[in-house]
Order: structure tokens, then sequence, then C-alpha cells
């Protein structure tokens, strides 16, 4: 039935594309705009638009003025081990998308944790290859499932950002298979509609030429969608078109816009590429309502935005230390000191092209005084600054000196300095200011009000002559070159260049920032202020005085803007020396300390076994403090296990190898990421992969499991545990398996299945984890296929990758047809 329903629509695609010559087709292949394909009116085509994701859904443009919700970090949703949740925030994105007309959003990130330095650490799920295929497949159905398009990306291997525009990634075809394209493939069977080819090499081919495209995305898994480029990351005509890429973006610039026709009339690429690269678009154009005129609203979702992400902060959050402190009992708490810069300040985000404009952001300490409002006294010092690059100009201080509103005044001048266009915005970071024809300086203003004596730094972003006045003195002046094609760092997060001037408090200044355009070098317009830092010794005895007296003490530290950002990896996972001072002080202070971790990825955590509690609570979004407090107060118990495992230090993690040598990047570790590297090595992390807490204690009480299986055949493993605390709670039971005495190299156990159940306080409760064959099978290099080794397995159930509750041989026989998938 659903076949004849696809040939029906291809019969049907296929009469529209012979309505267009080869000039009409070739348009559709390039981005229109940065975030539009084209239309083509005589088959009534309109044009999609396409945005990011995974955080949120900004829209077509960055604009400070236009708001979306925003989402934890991928990472904060890959420690949920929660299918269901990551599908209702699927539903939320698409939802975000139909609000704002996208029919595509870029998300999610297949890509692996094979490193804690990975830059895009935060906006990937997992070490693990199952856990990462589950999670992401479920947020596409979620969002696919309102008619509207998710993007698998950045396909495949672009597991870290150094020098990611060329990066020639090197590793076996087993290691390809089974660890970096298994998401992929899992995102192919959940029916993904598009993918997105990253910008690096594998094997000394660009991703967006690659072989790998063809096969095995299009032919052996059936990917019937569009192969989107990165974007600019098309670079040459025939070796993307020849290949299986559909779609080059951005635009209206690309090779293919300059040379393919040429290219098919020369002979160089068959016209039948180019009707498939058209047939897919138009599938595309199909699935998300672009062939049928105005766009589908289909019926959304109810589930209030803000519930669902508040829930969201908490299943993410990750409990991995508990002295008895948590929950805190809100009956004995007159009064709670909130420690720490991130309490206030909080960091909800991680860097670069999934950056969104939140609606509302909740702080640690918002929530925290939401929740004691009326019950408890909240004290809040903030501790030593942090050493963080200075943040763009907002509404809280500034004012525009034309309307006298809040926010900054955005000009745009011609080259003898006459004004061409002019308008009020909220914020000193413009990343796409609209250029009026003749446009030759960007200048952002705006009168600025201090409420400190000291000196303040200031800062401009950008490529090009810069210059920056302070009541008309220069402060900065100089002519920066743009070094870099990476679009990430040329058209979202331009370098800093900074200088520090003597200011009095309440003597409001006129600050004027300009920035020349230069063809080439983006048109990112950034200009930061920053008050004087805070005397370290003063401020940390202020800390420590503060969470002296109080009955509980909630200090949160966390990584800086700079540290964990697309186009860069990180040089060190170490907090800032400030923030291991600060919270060794507060806990020997106080033993009732939360310490609460605000990072996107792994960070060193040199006082864990110091604090009363600790919670991972990742890159939370906009709801952070309010699924902070839900947690802290015990209104939620913190759902999360950490999706990948975290080192004490960075000289003990296994794999921390991103700067590719002469250009190449190799994976020597092979099959050997995260846990499974660990575990080869005999080294021990601070918390292992699918740790976590939770506020309830279980037993496992029996495992009923298959002694003898067949290859090719999915198995069940029964796992009964009871409910040994006081609270309801809900645990993630977790199967590995081992291959002792294996002909082949194996991890030294992997994740085979994972099941979540819940259960009420001295209740036992049975959970089902399915294992799929593919857990028992290796590839084959030799014959390019998937194949088991019959003999005995050894099946585990743990907690962690790193604690088995359980385990027992499982006899696995022969029979197996060849080529099984
Ligand atoms: C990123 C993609 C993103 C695209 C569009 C690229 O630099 O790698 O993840 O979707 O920009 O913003």
């Amino acid at each position: 039935m659903e076949e004849a329903r696809v040939a029906m629509r291809d019969d049907m695609l296929d009469r529209l594309i012979e309505k267009l010559n080869l000039t009409q087709k070739v348009r559709l292949l390039t981005g229109f705009t940065t975030w539009r394909t084209a239309g083509e009116e005589t088959i009534g085509l309109r044009p999609m638009v396409f945005s990011d994701g995974p955080a949120g859904v900004r829209g077509e443009a960055w604009d400070e003025r236009r708001t979306s919700a925003l989402l934890p970090s991928a990472s904060a949703l890959g420690a949920s081990w929660d299918e269901q949740l990551l599908r209702d925030l699927g539903g939320l994105l698409a939802s975000e998308a139909i609000r704002r007309d996208v029919d595509v959003v870029l998300a999610p990130n297949l890509n692996m944790h094979r490193t804690p330095l990975g830059g895009r650490h935060f906006e990937c799920y997992s070490e693990d290859p199952e856990l990462t295929a589950r999670t992401g497949a479920a947020l596409i159905r979620g969002i696919q499932e309102q008619g509207i398009a998710a993007t698998a990306k950045h396909f495949v291997a672009n597991d870290s950002e150094t020098d990611r525009l060329h990066a020639d990634v090197r590793m076996d075809d087993r290691t390809l298979r089974e660890v970096y394209l298994a998401p992929f493939e899992a995102a192919v069977h959940a029916g993904v509609w598009l993918v997105m080819a990253g910008y690096n090499s594998v094997a000394g081919t660009t991703m967006t030429a690659h072989p790998l495209l063809s096969e095995p995305l299009k032919g052996e898994w059936g990917f019937d969608g569009v192969a989107v480029s990165d974007w600019a990351a098309v670079r040459t005509t025939e070796g993307p078109a020849r290949a299986a890429l559909d779609l080059a973006m951005p635009g209206p610039r690309s090779p293919w816009a300059q040379h393919l026709v040429q290219a098919v009339d020369d002979g160089l690429v068959p016209e039948s590429a180019i009707d498939d690269k058209v047939r897919r678009l138009l599938r595309l154009a199909d699935r998300v309502g672009a062939l049928q005129g105005p766009r589908r609203r289909p019926v959304l979702r109810t589930n209030p935005t803000r519930q669902l992400l508040r829930r969201a902060v908490a299943a993410g959050t990750v409990l991995v230390r508990n002295e008895g402190v948590l929950p805190l009992d809100l009956g004995a708490l007159p009064t709670v000191a909130v420690i720490g810069e991130h309490a206030a300040s909080p960091r909800v985000q991680g860097g670069g092209s999934a950056g969104v404009f939140p609606f509302a952001v909740v702080t640690p300490l918002d929530g925290i005084r939401a929740h004691l409002r009326g019950r408890g006294r909240v004290v809040y010092a903030p501790g030593p600054s942090l050493t963080v690059p200075p943040p763009p100009l907002d509404t809280d201080r500034c004012t525009d000196p034309r309307s006298k509103e809040p926010g900054v005044l955005l000009r745009c001048l011609d080259a003898e300095g006459r004004e061409l266009s002019a308008e009020r915005r909220l914020s000193g970071r413009q990343l796409e200011p609209d250029l009026p024809p003749g446009a030759h300086t960007v200048e952002i203003s705006t009168l600025l009000r201090p409420r400190t004596t000291g000196m303040w730094t200031f800062g401009i972003g950008g490529f090009g002559r810069m210059t920056l006045g302070v009541d008309g003195n220069p402060v900065l002046d100089d002519t920066y070159p743009c070094e870099t094609d990476d679009p990430a760092i040329v058209h979202v997060a331009p370098p800093l260049h900074t200088a520090r001037t003597h200011l009095v408090k309440d003597r409001t200044v006129h600050l004027v920032a300009r920035r020349e355009l230069v063809p080439g070098t983006g048109r990112a317009t950034v200009v930061v202020a920053a008050p004087p830092e805070r005397d370290p010794a003063g401020a940390l005895a202020e800390a420590v005085e503060t969470a002296r007296d109080a009955d509980a003490v909630i200090v949160v530290v966390g990584s800086a803007e700079h540290s964990e950002t697309e186009g860069y990896d990180r040089t060190d996972l170490s907090l800032g020396h400030q923030q291991d001072d600060l919270v060794r002080a507060v806990a020997a202070a106080n033993p009732r300390t939360v310490a609460v971790v605000n990072s996107g990825g792994p960070v060193e955590l040199p006082w864990r076994d110091d604090v009363g509690a600790l919670l991972l609570t990742w890159f939370p979004g906009q709801e952070a403090g309010a699924g902070l407090a839900d947690v802290l107060f015990g209104r939620s118990e913190p759902g999360g296990r950490l999706p990948t495992t975290w080192a004490a230090s960075l000289a003990d993690a296994p794999v921390t190898h991103t700067g590719p040598v002469d250009g190449r990047l190799d994976y020597t570790e092979g099959l050997h990421i995260g846990y499974r590297a660990w575990l080869r090595e005999e080294r021990r992390p601070a918390y292992w992969f699918g740790h976590g807490l939770g506020y309830t204690t279980w037993e496992y009480v029996r495992v009923d499991a298959p002694a003898h299986t067949e290859a090719g055949a999915p198995f069940t493993l029964r796992v009964t545990l009871r409910n040994t605390g006081k609270r309801p709670g809900r645990e993630v039971v977790q199967v590995y398996m081992a291959r002792p005495g294996s002909s082949v190299e194996r991890p030294a156990r992997w994740l085979a299945g994972y099941a979540s159940v819940r259960a009420d306080p001295e209740h036992a409760v049975t959970a089902e984890v399915t294992v799929a064959p593919r857990a028992l099978r290796h590839w084959s290099c030799e014959h390019g296929a998937w194949r088991t080794e019959p003999g005995e397995f050894r099946l585990m159930v743990g907690r962690s990758a790193g604690a088995m509750e359980w385990q027992a041989p499982l006899h696995v026989s022969a029979v197996e047809k060849h080529g099984a998938a």
C-alpha cells in the first residue's frame, strides 16, 4: 500500500520535472538565499525555508527581536535516555518551525562525543552509537510527524572542530560502520527527510563529494530524501554533482549556480543525475507542503512549551553524588545561600550556529527564589569574577542615543559617512545587519551608564578596519585580517579585540563602534562591555561568609562563553581555578553544599568528593532555573544518566587528539571511544557513562534472559527491580554485551539496549529490554557486510558502563543469511 503511494508520487514528481529545462532544474539545486531554496512557479513550487537547530528554531535571521523557545543542549537530552521526551521536544521544535514559517530544521546533530575536547560536544548526544541513534531517531520522529523536515547532520565524522573545513578523517571501515555511521543509519530508518554532508573529508574525499552519500546512504539504506551540503561546503562542481549530493546551501552563489549547467552540457555530469536531485528536492517539497500552495498547518501538540522545557531540564540533570543532602527539605531551610556568577548569569546554550535568542531565561537564582518565596530567605554572593569574554551590549544598561529607549543604535553609513539606515536594536551583537546599497560602514552606538567605578573592558568583534570610541576618545583603532573561511567564526563568533578604560559610576558615556565592510569577511559586528572585576580575595571571603551561616548552599559553576562553541575545540577541561577555589572554600565552610555544574560537556571537578551533592545540568536552555529548583527541592527527580564518561582530569582521558597532522586526523583508537576506551585501558574515570543516582534506591531482584539465541533474531531480557527508597523513581536499565575470546577485535563491552521503568517505594517493576540483532553483529571489512560470530557472548545488566549488577553467558548459534543488515 505504502509502496504504491510512493511510486504514485514519484510519477507525479517526474511529470513536474519534465516541465523544467536544465537551467530551471539547476536553479533549484542551490539556495536562493542563505536560508531559502528557490521556488519555481511553473510547477507550483514555493521556496522552502531552512533554519538551525538543534537547540531551538531561530528562523530566517539572526535577529534578537525575534525570540525562540530554547531547549536544553543535546548533551542534556542524551542524558535523559528518554525517547518519549525527545519526541515531545521534536514536536516543540516543529511547532516553533511552523510559527516561524520554517520547513526544514537543521537538527539533530548525530556526531559523536569522540573526545571531551570536541567544541560541539554540547550539540551532540553521546559517546555511544546506540544511545545517539535512539535519541536522534526519536527527535526526528517528533519533528517530522508534524510535517516539518528534520536533518541528520553532519554526515559523517565531523566529531571535532579543529580545521573542520579540511580535516581528513581516517578510520577503518568497521569503526566507520559500527560507531560513526550507525546513528545516521538509524536516522534513515526513522524516515529522516534530509541528511547534511559535513565540511570534513573522510579517507581523502570531502564529504559533499563522497561515495558514502551513494553507498550506503542512498543505496543500501534506501535514503530517499535530500543530501544537503553544510553551509558553503560545496567547493567544486563536478565532484559533489556526480556524487550523490542534491542541494548546495547557502545561495545564491555556489559553484553549482555558476558552473553546473555548463558541466552537464559538457557531458561531465549526466542530466539523469540532475533529475534525481530535483526529484528528491520535489519529494521534500511535497513532504513539507511546498508543492501544495499555502503552508500546511498541522495540528499541534498541546504541551505548553515552558512546562515541557522545564521537565526536560530535570530529565537531563544528572545527580552524580549525594551524601544525604538532596532533595533539600523545604521545611528546614530558613536561609539558602546561592553562590557563583553562573547562578545569576547561567550559560543556557552553546556557541555557534545552533544559537537562538530565548524568549525568557529563568536563572538558577530566579528559580530558587521563586521556590522559596514566602518560605525562606535567599542570600546571594557571586564569588570572584570569572575570566570570561565581556558580554554584548544589552538593554539593561544601554540607551539608544537617538530614541533614548533601551538598546543601541545600529546605523549603516556610506563611504562619506552619510547615514543610509538607522534603527534601534536590543543587542550589541549584530550578526546580519541589513545592508542598504552603498553600505560601507556598520556603526553601533549607545549611551552606557556604569554601575561601578573602575577599569571597564570594551571590545569589538568583526574583521577589517574597526574603531571604538568612548566619549570621542579612540580606545581601539586597527585593521583585523580574516584568516579563516569557517562560517561559524566569520558570521557567528568573530574574534573579539578588547581594551580597558576607566569609568565612573553613573557618569554616562557615549560608545561608538564602527566596522568598515570588506567583501568576503561577512558583516557580523559585535560590541561588548564588562564592568571592573571584583577583588578576588574579598569576593571569595564574602561567598564563604554567606555560605557559612546558611542552612544549605547551592554553588553554581560552569564553563565560559568561549570555551564550548562551534568552530573551536577546547584545549582543556578546567573550569578556571577561581571557580575550583570557590567550591572548595564554600564546601569547607558548609557541609550542606550542593555544587551545580553548568557546562555542555565534561569538565574537571577536582573538589567533587568534598561537596555534599553534585548535579550536572549541561546547558539547560531557557528554563534552567525552574528545572533546577524542581530538582533541588524534590519536585522532580534528577532523571539523567551520563551519556558520556567524565574524566577526573584531561590527562586521564584516553582519546584527546582533535588536531589533524598534515591534514589527517587519524581515529587510531578505532572502535574504542568513550567508556570502551576507559575499559580497554583499565582506567577509572570520575563518572562512568550511564551513571546517575536519582532520588531513590533500587534492588535488582531478578533477570530473565535467554541462555541461547540465533544470530539475526532479536531477544528480550526481563529485569525485575524493586524501589527500595522512600520516593517514587525512574531507573534506566542498561544492557551491555561482551565477547570474550572473540576472533575479531571487540570493545571490552558495549551497550546493547536499555529501557526505563518507574515504581513507587516498595514496589517491584519489570523492565523489558529488547536487544536488536545488530548488537551481536560486527562489520566484516573482508566481506563488506554485517556478520554474527557464533559462540559464547556475555550478557550484562548494569547501572552504568562501570557497574554491573548481573551477568550470564549467551550462546549464539550460527544460522544467518549473508548480507543481513
Ligand atoms: C554548521 C551547521 C549549520 C550551518 C547553518 C554550519 O557552519 O556546521 O551545523 O546547520 O552552519 O548555520
